[in-house]
């Protein structure tokens, strides 16, 4: 057979090439060519109206939400749309067991009932400008294998050089693996609080079985409102603010969509790696996500059994389980998907069409047998990472036992100032106020003696911190036991000093190293952390460092390659917007999705008293009755709980706003499907969609159930 001309295998494989739908693009850089195929596909809107310098646009009603969602403004007094999961950590933090908003629902009527949220923030980007001189400018000083290590000090100084005496906030990201940078100002206001949340029985209506998965009706969204200075500027909580008037809202449209409308969402995706290599992704599939699915596993087992005895544990452990058991079910989905969809494959045909194409540019030669070299030294220790990092330190007393390593390091050097002291105890004081209030003993027991006897089981013996597992063996019995590890990880719970509140506060007071050194969780937590850092975090900075290198080469080389092409660079928590459309899909062979659910799939699912799919009475009672309102879809006869669409989005984007060809509000963007879970790494074109809350049923649940029609009244409908 005749060779294939290598600059053929290169045109008809190289996959990095942006197709359909694909591409979460930097609102202020949109390129005239994105933005034309934006129109092409049914925008109706300038590009000035997208994003402008001068004026008020879309862009400026859109915020960073809490560490990691996003959320819009929609009425000129402040309030915000965001979903359930991301409001659900202030909403669990504002309930008890006699007023639980969580179980029940929260709906303020006035101002004056709302709740303030202690700690949640939201951010409007200010401005974006393109510092890469600059920051190559301050790299210069350091030599190239200096870089991967000094480069987040550096653009951490030159934010905050940038943002003195502004009263902003300022933080310069990365882009294209190193070879961009642009400094985005925020303005961040700190009064946010909790207008309105459906009951938990609807907005996490499915729980983690209808997680990551279409059909879907869950009801997630959350309603807040932020507040400002009396002259409009961020301010701490005050009771003396006011709602704070955005520059721009989006309108509401209750008028419906239909399969192929044009679909655009702005958000904070927080991160893709999409430019991975195939030696990365067959880390992430063999090795990472196993471990980190198979341990999670297990610590969530240990907490839902004791969430489902005591309702005061289950609005203590909600949040931290919620998230631990959406990324638990992403990362199983992700390496299924990533092997199903021969994603290594794909990227080693893009490799080896790179290297067709650096043939001769000595730059990058050798490249992908440096890459492969990399992941070689680190793969045999990648395992222990992730059982260090998502098994011992999965026990949140032994996490917090790691990191009293600073403060003791403070006290038992001579030479450290009294400064390093106070500032390391002070972290200390704040790490244990929120540890305390969020441990919930019988379950990390649980999780204790159950990682304890994982590592042993499958981490390589050699690896094991040697002194800790002998005096397990010795004390304890033998190590094939699990009552070996019981025994140990009770006594430990027993014996803590950290558990004791009056006597651990005593012991901030007066540090004592001495017990610090005899506390048995601490000592626990320093055999494994030590044993890792000393033996093996070496290899760990030195993979790391490799890859940033040989990565920001490699991109390098791509950009240089596609040059007259769009490209969009990875996620990382910056305002992006991208496009597509509403649109069914076919999951395998012989099975079609519609791209919308209704009420009546709320009947259908319903199982009343079940953890995850049980609905309020009421609820039920509206569906019975086909009391719809305004909220009807004329079409499907019901009112529509969701639908889905093309674009490319990830977590982060959660809460985003889904606009129609006009910029009005059509639904919240909330999940992925789970057909496409390998998208942080691979956009797959037929198969991924975006999850949709439809805005008609959030309204129709703020107005018919929870009687909110002050909210409703707030919004700028389109009918
Ligand atoms: N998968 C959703 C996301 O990452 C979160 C859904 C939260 N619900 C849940 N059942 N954990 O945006």
């Amino acid at each position: 057979m005749k060779k294939f001309p290598a600059i053929l295998i290169f045109i008809l494989s190289f996959n990095l090439f942006v197709k359909a739908d694909e591409g979460m693009w930097l609102v202020q850089l949109l390129g005239d060519k994105v933005y034309a195929d934006m129109v092409k596909k049914g925008l109706k809107l300038s590009k000035e109206q997208l994003y402008s310098i001068n004026n008020n646009s879309i862009k400026d009603a859109i915020v960073l939400f809490g560490g990691g969602c996003t959320a819009e403004m929609v009425s000129k007094e402040g309030l915000v749309f965001t979903n359930h999961h991301c409001g659900y950590d202030a909403i669990a933090a504002a309930s008890s067991v006699a007023h639980n908003h969580l179980k029940d629902g929260f709906w303020a009527k006035t101002k004056t009932e709302e709740i303030a949220c202690a700690g949640l923030s939201v951010q409007f980007l200010m401005k974006v400008e393109d510092v890469t001189a600059k920051v190559n400018e301050s790299l210069k000083n350091y030599k190239p294998e200096e870089i991967p290590s000094k480069l987040q000090g550096v653009l951490t100084e030159m934010s905050a050089k940038a943002a003195e005496g502004t009263g902003n906030e300022i933080r310069i990201g990365s882009f294209f693996k190193g070879n961009q940078f642009l400094q985005f100002t925020y303005q961040r206001f700190k009064d946010v609080r909790l207008v309105g949340a459906p009951p938990e029985s609807i907005g996490k209506f499915g729980g983690d079985t209808d997680n990551w998965e279409w059909p879907r009706h869950t009801g997630d969204f959350s309603i807040f409102r932020v507040y400002a200075s009396k002259e409009g500027k961020p301010a701490d909580y005050s009771s003396e603010n006011i709602p704070y008037q955005p520059k721009y809202v989006l309108p509401v449209s209750i008028k419906g969509i239909k399969d192929g409308d044009y679909s655009m969402i702005f958000g904070y995706p927080g991160s893709t790696n999409r430019y991975e290599t195939s030696y990365g992704v067959k880390l992430k599939v063999d090795i990472d996500n196993p471990s980190l699915v198979n341990l999670r596993d297990a610590r969530l087992k240990c907490m839902k059994a004791e969430m489902i005895k005591d309702p005061a544990v289950k609005i203590q452990l909600a949040s931290s389980y919620a998230g631990i058991a959406n990324y638990w079910k992403f990362f199983d989905g992700e390496a299924k998907q990533l092997v199903k969809l021969n994603v290594v494959d794909i990227k080693q045909k893009d490799e080896a069409a790179f290297e067709a194409w650096a043939k001769g540019k000595p730059e990058y030669d050798n490249l992908f047998s440096d890459v492969k070299k990399t992941y070689d030294n680190w793969r045999p220790y990648a395992k222990h990472r992730m059982y260090l990092i998502e098994g011992i330190m999965g026990s949140p007393l032994i996490a917090f036992a790691a990191g009293l390593k600073n403060m003791d390091a403070a006290l038992s050097n001579p030479n450290s100032k009294p400064e390093d002291i106070t500032k390391s105890t002070l972290a200390v004081k704040n790490a244990y106020a929120k540890f305390i209030k969020g441990e919930n003993t019988p379950s990390d027991k649980n999780i204790l003696g159950i990682v304890l006897r994982m590592f042993y089981d499958d981490i390589d013996a050699n690896q094991r911190p040697q002194a800790f597992y002998s005096m397990l063996k010795t004390n304890y019995g033998a190590l094939e036991n699990s009552d070996t590890y019981k025994k140990f990880s009770s006594e430990v719970f027993d014996k803590t000093l950290f558990l004791d509140k009056t006597k651990f506060e005593a012991f901030l007071e007066k540090p004592d190293t001495a017990l610090l050194h005899k506390d048995p969780a601490y000592k626990t937590a320093t055999a494994f952390a030590d044993n890792y850092t000393n033996n093996y975090g070496k290899f760990y900075s030195d993979f790391t460092s490799a890859n940033y290198t040989l990565n920001n080469k490699y991109l390098k080389g791509v950009l240089e390659m596609q040059k007259d092409k769009p490209m969009y660079p990875d996620a990382n928590q910056t305002m992006r917007v991208n496009y597509g459309h509403v649109k069914s899909y076919s999951p395998k062979d012989g099975v079609k999705y519609s791209y919308i659910c209704t009420l009546n799939g709320i009947k259908e699912k319903y199982k009343k008293g079940d953890y995850e799919f049980d609905a309020p009475v009421k609820l039920m009672e509206l569906i019975d009755k086909k009391d719809y309102g305004q909220y009807i879809d004329k079409t499907a006869n019901d009112v529509v709980v969701s639908f889905i669409t093309t674009n490319d989005i990830t977590g982060g984007n959660s809460g985003s706003p889904v606009l129609n060809a006009k910029g009005e509000l059509i639904g919240l963007c909330f999940d992925g499907n789970y057909e496409a879970l390998g998208h942080k790494i691979a956009f797959d074109k037929e198969l991924t969609r975006t999850i949709c809350l439809d805005v008609r049923y959030m309204l129709f649940v703020v107005d018919k159930l929870g009687g909110a029609t002050n909210l409703i009244n707030e919004l700028n409908l389109v009918k």
